[in-house]
Formats: structure tokens, C-alpha cells, sequence
């Protein structure tokens, strides 16, 4: 397989063709960015950390019958994807109160929820990535009820595999972001990345936060977390 020509570059990764039609390969950068791209850091290693467990969670969701967009592992910060159009909706599944939820109605954070609760937001950095009902979804063509409804569920599938998985290595997943698209048979697939940037993990018993939020919050110890997350999921850096 050859990298072909830039085809994209995100906040966090660059994407180039290769010489198959639908398989993408992505780099993934060391930027660190955090509210709407206002804040930036470059944090050596965090690329790499980031590739590493979001191939390894993505084999694991396989494992369990859930189908992501990854492909193969190709470097410490290079993976080749299944060329998928991203479906412009974040979906956030929440285990207990953190971030945003926390401020918008007032839950003290880590106050744990009866079941979990899925939310969508515009991928959309102009507008600031706003929360959605499923009517503004239908307004702005942005899914189907159908598909809607479809990722809902595999939301909460990730969440039943992911749960347990963390809970294994002592860590609690508060919540996650995922984002899916639509393969050249239009089959929805989870793409994008699982990592500590897009999930809220905090250790066991501690509530040490092995997340982005200690760059959000300024915590400081970002790559040794990052490091511990892929350490405990049988990485060995
Ligand atoms: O900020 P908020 O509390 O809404 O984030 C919920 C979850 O979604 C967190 O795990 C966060 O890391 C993730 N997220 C993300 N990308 C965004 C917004 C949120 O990965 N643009």
C-alpha cells in the first residue's frame, strides 16, 4: 500500500489516499487542541499514544461483533482506515456526570447515572459543535430518524463493551464521544478514534483522570497517563 496525496488535514490528524479507492491512510498528529480549537498545545508522543489505543480498542470492538473503519496498524502513528463519509453528528454516550453536562444542569461531576444517556452534537466549528434534539437532526438533514436511531444503539453497544473493559483495568469510563460514517455500500461504521481524547477515564477508587482533561484543565501528566491507559490495555511502551 502507497500514501498517496493529503487529501485532509483535522486538529489532531492528517489523511491521505492511497492506491486503493476506499482505503485511507491517517497520520496521527501530536496537537493537542481543546474549546472549539482555542486552546493548542503540541504534546510529544500524544500521536502516537492516541494511533496505538484507538487500534487496539477498535480490535477489540470487533471482537464483540462491532464494526469499525479500522483497517490495519501501520506505524506507532499511522493507521489505514476504510474510506467512510462522515455522518456531521458527535455522539456522546455519558456513564456519569462530567464536562458539559455538568454545567448545563447542574450535577456535581462523577455523580453516576441510572442508565446511560446519549446525546448528539453538530459536528460543526463555526456553530461551536451545538447539542441537537433529534428534530433539529431532521432539519438539518444531518441523519434519518433511522439512522439516528441506529446509532443510538450502537452507542450504547460500544458503551456495553467498553464498559466492562475498563472496568477490568480499574478504570471508570465516565463518558465518550464516537463519531460514524458510511462506507461505499452505505453500511454505517464507527470511525474516527476511541482515546483517551475522547473518553472521560478516571482511575478506580482515586478519581485520578487519565484523560484530556488535564490538558483542558491544565493538570499536566498527559503522555504518562496516556501511556498508563495503553499499558493497561496490554500495550507495552
Ligand atoms: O465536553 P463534554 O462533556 O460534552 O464531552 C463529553 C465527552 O465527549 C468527553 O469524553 C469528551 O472528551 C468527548 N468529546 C470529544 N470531542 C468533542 C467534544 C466532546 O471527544 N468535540
Amino acid at each position: 500500500m502507497n500514501k498517496g496525496k493529503q487529501l485532509y488535514e483535522g486538529k489532531a490528524k492528517r489523511i491521505y489516499a492511497t492506491d486503493q479507492e476506499d482505503i485511507v491512510w491517517i497520520e496521527y498528529k501530536n496537537s493537542a487542541t481543546a474549546f472549539n480549537g482555542e486552546k493548542k498545545a503540541e504534546i510529544d508522543g500524544k500521536g502516537r499514544l492516541n494511533n496505538l489505543i484507538t487500534g487496539l480498542l477498535f480490535k477489540k470492538l470487533a471482537e464483540h461483533g462491532i464494526e469499525s473503519h479500522f483497517v490495519e496498524q501501520l506505524s506507532e502513528n499511522e493507521q489505514l482506515v476504510k474510506h467512510v463519509n462522515i455522518i456531521p453528528l458527535e455522539v456522546v454516550v455519558r456513564n456519569a456526570a462530567a464536562g458539559s453536562i455538568a454545567k448545563r444542569l447542574g450535577f456535581e461531576e462523577g455523580t453516576p447515572f441510572k442508565e446511560p444517556i446519549v446525546e448528539f452534537y453538530y459536528k460543526d466549528d463555526a456553530l461551536g459543535d451545538p447539542l441537537l434534539t433529534e428534530d433539529h437532526i431532521k432539519i438539518l438533514e444531518a441523519a434519518t430518524p433511522e439512522e439516528v436511531q441506529f446509532l443510538k444503539k450502537e452507542a450504547l453497544r460500544v458503551n456495553e463493551v467498553l464498559v466492562p473493559l475498563f472496568s477490568d483495568m480499574d478504570i471508570e469510563l465516565i463518558d465518550f464521544k464516537i463519531e460514524l460514517g458510511k462506507d461505499k455500500n452505505g453500511s454505517i461504521l464507527l470511525a474516527d478514534e476511541i482515546s483517551p481524547d475522547t473518553c472521560r477515564l478516571w482511575e478506580k477508587g482515586t478519581k485520578r483522570k487519565l484523560d484530556k482533561d488535564l490538558f483542558r484543565r491544565d493538570l499536566g501528566g498527559l503522555t504518562e497517563a496516556y501511556t498508563e491507559i495503553y499499558n493497561r490495555l496490554g500495550g507495552t511502551l
